[in-house]
């Protein structure tokens, strides 16, 4: 019976297979209690050297299993341990992490220049009064400067829309705050466009406004020239083109040296060696006149840019959609 039980829990590694292979032994039902019952067939006289020897068998079983026991104990603690071992040179998890999307990107790369020059950042709302959007700034209800931006009305009952330049801003600062001024208003706006490589009909722009005496083009274009030349780099030049906008005047669509011929001209700029990048004037007297200021005493410049076209002049982007398609690829 030892031989037999030293050759079976050999086999043994676990607590369950020798729960079990103990009480195979030394239970109610095991193999002891069987030699036990055996008594009745022996002989009475020799019955007391049977008792001692089963005995005897019993504590050397009894011996076997507390051994026993200290090894499993070993082995499970051993197992437990690898289960927890941490193999620390073994490479990590590779987790996707967020990027800035490059029109946040622009966005804040514009706005650090204008804010580094003393520009301080407001916002205004999207859903926009049709007053703030059009009427303050010199374009009522009449005028055909309406039609140049198809507009998403909301309810022309109450006069309410998604404004369709980042200009309303200008209005709402002026009215809220004394001059001199120097703000810029980054946000959303949207036209009823249809979508193409150039056209969203929700989009981004950049506006800055500037407010103090005797303002004139000259200080306009030293911005201009200044914010472009830290955007894109020392080599660009600007050119001011006579333009129309209701709330400037004088109005000008303002050209950059085109960053991929370097100004030679090319297939991104029709052979013109410039690119249009943004809209700009002095701010119309009559918009000075609507915010209750005295033309005469108070002038100024505002710029609007379309964020999207810096992000793609910069970053050579040839289709405005990219941005909106969420292509992890294109974001990478
Ligand atoms: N608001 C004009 C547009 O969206 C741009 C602009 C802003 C022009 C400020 C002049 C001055 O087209």
């Amino acid at each position: 019976i030892i031989d037999d039980l030293k050759s079976e829990i050999n086999k043994v590694d676990n607590k369950q297979d020798f729960q079990n292979l103990k009480a195979s032994y030394l239970g109610k039902k095991g193999k002891v209690k069987d030699l036990m019952k055996e008594i009745s067939k022996i002989e009475p006289e020799k019955r007391k050297a049977y008792g001692q020897e089963v005995n005897k068998i019993k504590n050397q079983i009894e011996h076997i299993f507390e051994e026993k026991m200290e090894e499993i104990k070993k082995i499970e603690k051993e197992k437990k341990e690898k289960k927890n071992w941490i193999d620390v040179t073994l490479p990590g998890a590779i987790t996707n992490r967020g990027k800035e999307h490059l029109i946040e990107k622009t966005a804040r790369e514009l706005i650090e220049i204008f804010t580094n020059h003393g520009f301080k950042q407001v916002e205004g709302p999207e859903v926009e009064k049709t007053w703030f959007n059009f009427d303050a700034l010199n374009t009522p209800e009449w005028h055909p400067a309406r039609e140049m931006q198809d507009t998403f009305y909301i309810d022309s009952d109450v006069g309410t829309l998604l404004r369709t330049h980042t200009s309303p801003v200008q209005v709402r600062t002026m009215l809220k705050e004394k001059p001199p001024l120097a703000i810029i208003s980054p946000g959303r706006v949207f036209r009823k466009d249809e979508m193409d490589a150039t056209h969203l009909f929700a989009f981004n722009q950049l506006e800055a406004l500037y407010i103090d005496k005797k303002v004139s083009v000259a200080n306009l274009k030293y911005y201009l020239e200044s914010f472009t030349r830290e955007f894109f780099g020392s080599k660009v030049d600007i050119l001011l083109r006579p333009s129309y906008f209701p709330f400037t005047e004088p109005s000008f669509e303002v050209d950059l040296t085109c960053i991929a011929c370097g100004g030679k001209g090319c297939n991104v700029c029709g052979n013109t060696g410039w690119i249009e990048v943004l809209g700009a004037g002095l701010v119309n007297p009559n918009v000075i006149k609507n915010v209750g200021l005295d033309p005469d005493e108070w002038q100024g410049f505002a710029l609007g840019a379309g964020i999207e076209r810096f992000a793609m002049l910069k970053y050579n982007i040839n289709d405005i959609r990219e941005f909106v398609k969420n292509d992890i690829r294109f974001i990478d």
